[in-house]
């Protein structure tokens, strides 16, 4: 049995070789190349192509990964890309923070000035505040001063004296005769009254008191001419108030008077009646307020 092996062994071994190395056998192969050439051509050659298929897959690969990789390679230099525009970004984010941390600190330089200039203002607030009340306090003064100063300057005139019109007039708790009122009144550096306005009548008017015939002399006679009214200073009459009727020279009245009656129809520029000048009655005396 070891011999039939050994025998059919060497037969598959040698085989091939006897018959390569018939030159019928090579020319069949040149006939035919796809007939039994696996079995016919040479170990090395065999070798040899094996290591150029092997080279050629070796290479396929090659290009194949080279090619992958140079896939591969462009998303890599696209997130290359992308970082160095990320780079780019952080640096344009940086300058812009840079800018903005400078922005911060501009704007808080401004912010002090701001409360500087409020600090500022609310001190000239108060000031003009204390300025505005001072001044409204001198106003004050200076408004009161004059209700208080004029007091003095509102009578000029001695104590029992009324000032009107730059005069003074005192009405007499005394009755004399009309002379003697005259002569009184030029003692104390006046005059019987002489009533010039009917402002200046109306004043004395208010200084009277009511009665039933409340008389008062004043400063008007026709001593020298019958009905030629003149006035203490020589001047002639020319405005006047009588009473309706007045003056009627009732029984030689030459002296002129004033009347202020209870009756309230009764007005001031209607007082004046004539009386003998010889009569008592109280009088109203007129001075200059400088006298
Ligand atoms: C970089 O900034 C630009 C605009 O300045 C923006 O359009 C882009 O998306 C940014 N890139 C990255 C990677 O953030
Ligand atoms: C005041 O006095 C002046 C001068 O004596 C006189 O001219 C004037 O008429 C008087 N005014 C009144 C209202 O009596």
């Amino acid at each position: 049995a070891m011999s039939y092996k050994e025998g059919k062994f060497t037969n598959l071994i040698d085989e091939p070789d006897n018959e390569c190395s018939s030159p019928e056998v090579r020319y069949s192969v040149f006939q035919n190349p796809f007939k039994r050439t696996q079995f016919c051509q040479d170990p090395f050659k065999v070798a040899t192509a094996c290591l150029t298929a092997f080279c050629l897959i070796l290479l396929m690969i090659l290009v194949a990964t080279s090619a992958h990789s140079s896939d591969q390679d462009s998303p890599s230099s696209a997130a290359e890309s992308h970082m160095q525009k990320g780079s780019a970004n952080v640096t344009d984010l940086t300058e812009e923070l840079q800018g903005v941390k400078r922005e911060k600190s501009e704007l808080e330089k401004e912010l002090t000035q701001l409360k500087n200039k409020i600090t500022e203002l609310a001190i000239n607030k108060q000031y003009l505040l204390h300025f505005i009340t001072l001044k409204y306090l001198v106003f004050l003064e200076a408004t009161t001063a004059p209700q208080t100063t004029p007091a003095p300057t509102k009578n000029p005139c001695p104590e029992d004296w009324k000032h009107f019109n730059g005069s003074c007039y005192y009405v007499s708790e005394y009755q004399r005769s009309w002379s003697d009122s005259q002569t009184n009144c030029k003692r104390q550096g006046g005059h019987l009254a002489i009533i010039l306005t009917a402002e200046e009548q109306t004043f004395i008017w208010n200084l009277l008191p009511r009665g039933y015939w409340n008389s008062y002399w004043f400063g008007i006679s026709d001593e020298k001419v019958e009905d030629e009214w003149h006035w203490v200073d020589g001047t002639k009459l020319v405005k006047s108030f009588w009473e309706d009727g007045e003056p009627n020279n009732h029984g030689n009245e030459d002296c002129g008077y004033i009347v202020k009656t209870d009756v309230l129809s009764r007005v001031a520029t209607k007082s004046w009646y004539d009386a003998p000048c010889h009569m008592s009655l109280p009088w109203i005396c007129e001075k200059l307020v400088s006298s």
